[in-house]
């Protein structure tokens, strides 16, 4: 039964079913789901990630993770958990930078991906060496405890299922998807849960008449299980999205922040495609934050992925990128794509939440000015383009028109500072 069959069988049976349970079963239906029957990241799928774009996205959180460590005074096993790894794209790029970095925390470092999709299998059609089948486990929550590490994500939160409310003749309403004839349409009913209202309440937000929003009400169990699963250490949580104001801003983002990619193109039509497209919303920081202090995670650090990777080194990495003498191409392939994983506008507006647990607090590089310091970078080699990356400038990604189309992959979000937000 194909996920449009099980969301009309459960429709016809109870008359209608919430947003979130029809992005549920879209995304996750066991029989053809959207991201359990497929790799969406890349050439032949929906959309880019940063661990595409240039290694050395997954090179500077290993340098994030290598304070960390020490930070926890140096133990013998530092676990990386990574949720929603996807292929392992991330994973493959910190274990591999890591061989550059003190051999005593290459040895300590143990690195887990965790997806909901079992993930690539003999016939993925992955390219070979692109997947990561070592450490891998295939789980919806976070199968973990005792974790003494970080519990990191990229682009995880944006893909949890969403409850979608709008304002109507002053009063709360929740959209429902139900039947018109055979056609699957949208309608509004009373809110199906009080934790809607009661979510925009916590945050402070009072919608306007007419205005959509999203709300993702899995966030603080999410938050909830990380913390169970960390005795001691680190979450690094980087997606799209803002603070409650900024998120629900009447004016900003009246129409909400949902959006459909397939094939690298902004569809905006969940009701289509089912199983086929993503479906996606921006995550809610505030949220994340407040479920984390009542979790017992203390927050750390909340910056603009263009900031953290540069205070990490990105800057640097991109000025000694020219002394490396590479052949043009090379060093063109290179530049853009460090240029990409910073560009306001597009990834370089992603936020990066740091919290910690039974740590303290301390200044983690990727958010205090000075970074790691020359004495680590200045040792460090550049990381370069791989055959498993990106290559912007080569069209070997025809559906993708340069920097236009890129643009559109990640919604136009605005350039606001998080500093402008809190
Ligand atoms: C947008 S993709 C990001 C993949 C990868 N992190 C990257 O940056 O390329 C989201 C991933 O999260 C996974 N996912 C979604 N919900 C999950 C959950 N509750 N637990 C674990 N993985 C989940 C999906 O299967 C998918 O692989």
């Amino acid at each position: 039964m194909t996920p449009e069959a099980e969301i009309r069988r459960r429709i016809r049976k109870r008359g209608h079913v919430t947003f979130a349970q029809f992005m549920e079963l879209a995304l996750f239906w066991p029989q053809g789901g959207y991201y359990l029957t497929r790799d969406p990241v890349g050439a032949d799928g929906d959309y880019y990630t940063s661990p595409l774009v240039h290694p050395a996205f997954g090179a500077l959180i290993a340098v994030q993770l290598c304070q960390m460590w020490f930070l926890l005074d140096r133990p013998e096993v530092f676990t990386a958990v990574e949720l929603g790894a996807g292929a392992g794209r991330l994973a493959r790029d910190v274990r591999d930078y890591s061989r550059h970095l003190p051999a005593e925390f290459a040895q300590a470092l143990r690195y887990l991906c965790v997806d909901r999709w079992a993930g690539p299998g003999l016939d993925s059609g992955l390219p070979r060496g692109e997947e990561v089948l070592e450490g891998r486990i295939t789980a919806a929550g976070v199968p973990l405890r005792g974790v003494r590490g970080c519990i990191l994500s990229n682009e995880l939160l944006d893909a949890f299922p969403v409850h979608q409310v709008t304002v109507h003749q002053g009063s709360l309403q929740e959209v429902l998807v139900a039947l018109e004839g055979d056609t699957l349409v949208t309608t509004l009913g009373e809110p199906s849960t009080p934790r809607l209202a009661e979510r925009l309440r916590q945050v402070g937000v009072a919608l306007g008449e007419g205005q959509t929003a999203e709300i993702n009400l899995e966030l603080e169990t999410w938050t909830q299980e990380v913390s169970a699963a960390l005795d001691a250490g680190f979450v690094l949580t980087i997606d799209y999205g803002h603070l409650s104001p900024e998120l629900y801003s009447p004016e900003r983002r009246r129409r909400g922040t949902l959006v459909t990619y397939h094939r690298h193109a902004q569809t905006d039509a969940p009701l289509r495609n089912i199983g086929r497209q993503d479906i996606t919303a921006q995550v809610d920081f505030t949220t994340l934050d407040r479920a984390g202090r009542r979790a017992g995670l203390e927050p750390l650090g909340f910056a603009v992925q263009r900031q953290f990777l540069n205070r990490l080194g990105l800057d640097q990495f991109q000025r000694r990128l020219a002394a490396l003498d590479l052949p043009r191409r090379e060093f063109e392939a290179n530049h853009a794509a460090l240029v990409e994983l910073v560009r306001p506008g597009g990834l370089g507006d992603f936020k990066v939440l740091a919290q910690g647990k039974n740590v303290g607090q301390p200044n983690l590089w990727g958010f205090a000015p000075g970074g790691p310091g020359e004495a680590l970078l200045g040792g460090l080699p550049v990381p370069l383009l791989t055959p498993q990356h990106l290559r912007l400038l080569e069209g070997r990604y025809p559906q993708v028109d340069g920097e236009v189309a890129l643009e559109t992959l990640w919604g136009g979000d605005d350039a606001a500072e998080v500093g402008d937000e809190s």
